[in-house]
């Protein structure tokens, strides 16, 4: 940890563990920090990242809270959900961090990141620690892999008890608009903050890079909601056997035998990655209920499975 802090207080980037995914941080005021973050994961300009704050005070200082947005921040907080607002006038946060929009992205995070953010006493950028189009990182072994033969000091945190990335909600007057579905569904976010939540559309000017067509990508090629999995494919299995055909499969892998979705999203992009490394030529991906935090890991798996550049 102080180590950690010593490097951020250094303008230098470091992996720190969050409840959703592992992120690459680096002080959000400082534009020697964050344009090291955009060289580390070779990502495109354009994209906005999020601040990570220690607690509802940083936050007020850098976006403007309406009360709808008070009540979903004070409702989950800290936890997987990123909330846009409108940026404060003086927040201090460097406008490579927004992308030089009059909004910012602002979440919480749990547990020894948020600690971190709280010594330091200034916000964190940090987007996910892959390379841009990867997948991201719920292990710090997975984020060593993803940059080997560069100083990055990892923040060992464990594994990633969520496993996708956060709710994106963009809270405006009269609505909420879903920018990136994650762990917190929209059902809970109508329920605490009594707005309608509509669907970003996509195809508009990109507003998140989960809302860029292919992303999220494994090496191997994607498959989805496959009933019998063909020869010499691996398979992503979900679910118990009964109605599926798995004979095929060289190796297979289940998200939840259980048919339990929370275990499921946790386990994602590990399982995804295990499969790769294994050498998969194809991955087949059995159907997802799309429900609850099915929505977002359908969300994830149908850019996993789009046509690449
Ligand atoms: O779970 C997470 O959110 C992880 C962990 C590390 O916190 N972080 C993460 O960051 O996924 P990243 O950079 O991969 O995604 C940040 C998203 C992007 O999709 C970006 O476009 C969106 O936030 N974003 C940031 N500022 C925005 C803004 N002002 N308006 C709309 N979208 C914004
Ligand atoms: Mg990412």
């Amino acid at each position: 940890m102080a180590r950690a802090l010593a490097e951020l207080r250094a303008a230098r980037c470091v992996a720190i563990p969050t409840e959703t995914v592992y992120g690459l941080a680096g002080d959000a005021t400082s534009g020697e920090a964050v344009a090291r973050i955009f060289e580390m994961k070779g990502r495109p300009r354009f994209n906005p990242l999020i601040c990570h704050v220690s607690g509802l005070e940083m936050a007020r200082r850098i976006g403007v809270f309406s009360d709808p947005a008070l009540a979903l921040a004070k409702r989950f907080w800290p936890g997987p959900l990123t909330l846009v607002v409108p940026l404060q006038a003086d927040a201090g946060i460097h406008d490579l961090v927004t992308a030089d929009l009059d909004s910012v992205a602002i979440r919480q995070p749990a547990g020894a990141s948020c600690a971190i953010i709280g010594s330091l006493g200034r916000p964190l950028a940090a987007p996910s620690a892959n390379r841009s189009g990867r997948i991201s990182p719920t292990t710090a072994a997975h984020v060593a892999k993803e940059f080997p033969g560069e100083s990055l000091l990892v923040l060992d945190g464990g594994s990633a008890e969520v496993g996708l990335e956060s709710t994106i909600a963009k809270v405006e007057d009269t609505r909420i608009v879903l920018l990136r579905p994650g762990a917190i569904t929209v059902e809970e976010l109508t329920q605490a903050s009594g707005l309608p939540v509509e669907l970003a559309q996509s195809g508009g000017p990109v507003q998140a890079p989960g809302m860029l067509a292919s992303h999220y990508a494994p090496d191997a090629p994607v498959r989805l909601d496959v009933f019998a999995c063909p020869a010499g494919a691996s398979l992503l299995a979900f679910g118990d056997e009964t109605e599926k055909d798995r004979r095929e499969a060289v190796r297979s892998v289940n998200l939840s035998e259980r048919g339990d979705l929370r275990e499921a999203a946790a386990n994602l992009y590990r399982m995804l990655k295990m499969l790769d490394e294994h050498g998969a030529r194809l991955i087949c991906v059995e159907p997802i209920p799309e429900k609850g935090l099915g929505m977002a890991i359908n969300d994830r798996l149908r850019r996993a499975a789009a046509p690449r550049d």
